[in-house]
């Protein structure tokens, strides 16, 4: 029988790259909706879709039946979006149990930095409370920075994802200086997040590599993983990729 951590960490399992194959030839194979579901059948606590201004992955119809699907198993649908007026109608007909708010610059490979809460705090605040009265939880991507983490608590959302891209890049760069650094700024950032009340979620640039001394801070609740675990499906399977991962997390806190 396994043994699980008392505190194991959810995972959020992105699929947005399943998409992204799909639309390499412009058909409906692979479709990411069915990578949710295996996705789902492998154990992940959560669906990740960004829905993004340029449609360059998940599109309209993909995030209604991936609603669907989500509210049939029981499973949480996490929407990432930027702030935008388009994407705030869509969040409010889809009502998808959570909404994380994401920066997003239209020539950026992927989502690159975390939102700027204290540049933006009205609008923010402003959509927060719009969603949070649509049922959605909110969650507010940004960098573990004192500043952001301040203004994100005050704009009412109960949840902050810290970036971990950083982190992911300097171990790439093979700095592990850096990376140490950015670990630490990781965790003060998450003490000073649960401090001020907000649950704290991590994600970006996560890998079998990479991911133990991000799940092993404690506080944190939820890891949000994609791109990897897509790729890595190419060689072991989603359903492998997935309990690989779920492995590690779960070693991280035992
Ligand atoms: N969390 C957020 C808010 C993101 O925007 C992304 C990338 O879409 C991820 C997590 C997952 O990052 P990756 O695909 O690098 O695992």
């Amino acid at each position: 029988m396994e043994t699980r951590p008392e505190n194991a960490l959810r995972l959020g399992v992105n699929i947005d790259h399943i998409a992204t194959l799909r639309n390499a030839r412009g058909g409906t194979h692979p479709d990411p909706v069915a990578g949710a579901w295996a996705a789902i059948q492998a154990g992940a606590d959560g669906i990740t879709a960004h829905l993004r201004e340029d449609r360059r992955h998940m599109r309209d119809d993909d995030m209604t039946r991936l609603q669907m699907l989500c509210l049939d198993s029981g499973i949480p649908l996490n929407m990432e979006m930027a702030v935008t007026d388009e994407m705030e109608t869509i969040a409010r007909d889809l009502c998808p149990h959570a909404v994380c708010l994401v920066p997003e610059r239209r020539e950026e490979r992927t989502t690159e930095g975390g939102l700027n809460v204290a540049g933006d705090h009205n609008r923010i605040t402003s959509l927060v409370s719009k969603l949070a009265d649509k049922g959605c939880r909110l969650s507010l991507f940004i960098e573990a920075v004192p500043e952001q983490i301040d203004m994100a608590a005050k704009t009412g959302a109960p949840v902050v994802e810290l970036h971990t891209g950083a982190y992911a890049h300097a171990l790439d760069a093979q700095d592990g200086e850096a990376a140490e650094r950015i670990l630490k700024q990781l965790k003060t950032g998450v003490k000073r997040a649960v401090d001020l009340g907000l649950e704290v979620h991590a994600g970006h640039g996560l890998t079998f590599d990479n991911v133990a001394p991000i799940a092993a801070i404690s506080e944190v609740k939820e890891l949000n993983i994609g791109h990897f675990l897509i790729g890595e499906a190419v060689f072991m399977g989603l359903e492998n990729a997935i309990a690989e991962m779920r492995r590690l997390m779960d070693a991280a806190r035992l």
